[in-house]
């Protein structure tokens, strides 16, 4: 008897040890309890987003994977490119013009990581400013040094070292233009040696038909797609008028009510099919670092969802979020992964994609349509956000680790592993 139990506890604690090893040495997919950003899957890190204690760090993606680099060949909207909102006002940065930002943040990490990311749209608010155009948050279309967060070309500047060392990857621009200097963009855009890399307006089709592949791109080395919200532009400047190419969802805080999709004013209306590129927008009126938790997961699909039936049964290219490291596991990237996978070969995710395949002959499991979207695990994050935005826009600018999960992340770890060490301890006690 007394041998039979000590057998059994020697094989249960083996048992124990083993999966523990298994969990440790293998890359844990998203949503996954995880230890730190090691035992993450690549692409993801470790951290918690609810702000609750009781729930476990789990895997979060942060980077979706490239479509291209699985399957080419295709034209340009047939793929779907991570968007991030005001790219260029990120949190901890201080205005270059000396002075305290009173503006908004919406991002977390500089354009330069955001595109080692794979974020591959950036929306930038550009504004005459200091004799020069600069990156600013600002209302009726002036810029003040309170505002202000630096000169546009310092980011164009990091676009270039982009596109120079990734000779594969295609980067959109998406300027709200505030900027009346005569050529004043394409002086920028030329000074910061993006001019190599412009895709001509020539070659942008009009009339809803496909762009030309994305291998075609590549190979002219056209690989900067630019666009301007004002249309005069196109003709004085050849920068694209955005809204004679994409259409685009209401943004903003209208534009995230459950079950609709309506178009933004200057756009035309979502399901018209003489504009190629699908725009989707989602992210409130004020940017809030810790709803984006929520707003970035499940409620984004189903948005992608309402915006597809919206949009003519159309995937959206670019999907435009804040905060787009934040989620409770998948989050903005995984939703362009879902968009690519239907874009590019029908399935549900563009893992399931293989160059050459039939289009929607998927894996059994990826054939079925949308995912569940899953709740977030807590609802509790929400009562003090203002508070805590303004905190952590305050507290560090180096973007998810430094200023969310080393802070709070650490200690729910901790507390965690702390937790779960007791509960093996007594487990033990009891056992034996
Ligand atoms: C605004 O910033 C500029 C530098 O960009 C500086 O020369 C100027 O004095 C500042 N103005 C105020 C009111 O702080
Ligand atoms: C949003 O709408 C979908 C169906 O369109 C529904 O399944 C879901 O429960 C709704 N979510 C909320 C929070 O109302
Ligand atoms: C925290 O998460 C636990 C487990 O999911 C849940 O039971 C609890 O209600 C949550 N606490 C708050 C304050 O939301």
């Amino acid at each position: 008897m007394e041998r039979i139990k000590f057998a059994s506890n020697v094989l249960l604690a083996t048992l124990f040890a083993a999966a523990f090893l298994f969990t440790w040495s293998s890359a844990l997919k998203e949503k996954q309890t995880c230890i730190n950003d090691k035992s993450c899957d690549s692409g993801s890190q470790c951290g918690t987003c609810t702000g609750n204690v009781s729930v476990p760090p789990r895997c979060i993606r942060v980077q979706p994977h490239s479509p291209i680099r699985k399957v080419r060949g295709l034209p340009f909207n047939h793929y779907s490119w991570l968007t991030a909102h005001n790219a260029f006002a990120r949190m901890g940065h201080k205005s270059d013009t000396g002075s305290v930002l009173l503006a908004p943040v919406n991002q977390q990490d500089s354009v330069t990581a955001q595109l080692n990311n794979g974020v591959r749209g950036l929306m930038l608010d550009m504004y005459d400013f200091e004799n020069d155009i600069w990156l600013c948050h600002s209302f009726h279309g002036r810029c003040f040094n309170y505002t202000a967060f630096q000169p546009a070309i310092n980011v164009l500047k990091e676009v270039q070292v982009f596109l120079e060392a990734n000779p594969t990857e295609i980067v959109t621009i998406i300027i709200e233009d505030y900027v009346t200097t005569q050529s004043g963009l394409t002086k920028i855009f030329k000074a910061s040696g993006l001019g190599k890399f412009w895709f001509p307006v020539a070659r942008m089709p009009s009339n809803g038909n496909n762009w030309p592949t994305v291998d075609s791109m590549i190979q002219q080395n056209q690989r900067l797609v630019v666009f301007t919200s004002k249309s005069s532009k196109e003709a004085s400047e050849g920068i694209a008028y955005l809204w004679r190419y994409v259409v685009e969802n209401q943004y903003g805080t209208d534009g995230m009510k459950n079950g609709t999709c309506p178009s933004r004013a200057e756009s035309a209306a979502m399901n018209s099919k003489t504009r190629s590129l699908v725009l989707m927008n989602h992210f409130p009126d004020t940017p809030d670092f810790i709803e984006a938790c929520k707003q970035n997961s499940a409620p984004l699909i189903t948005m992608m969802n309402t915006c597809h039936d919206a949009a003519g049964k159309r995937w959206p290219n670019f999907i435009a979020v804040d905060f787009y490291k934040r989620s409770d596991g998948g989050g903005a990237p995984a939703a362009v992964d879902f968009a690519n996978g239907h874009l590019v070969c029908g399935c549900n995710n563009i893992d399931s994609c293989r160059a050459k395949m039939t289009f929607g002959d998927c894996d059994p499991q990826d054939a079925s349509p949308a995912p569940a979207p899953t709740t977030l695990e807590s609802g509790s994050a929400s009562t003090s956000a203002s508070a805590s935005t303004s905190a952590a826009a305050k507290g560090s600018g180096d973007g998810y680790k430094k200023s969310f999960a080393n802070s709070d992340g650490q200690q729910i770890r901790f507390k965690w592993l702390v937790g779960t060490g007791l509960i093996g301890i007594i487990y033990s006690l009891l056992v034996r």
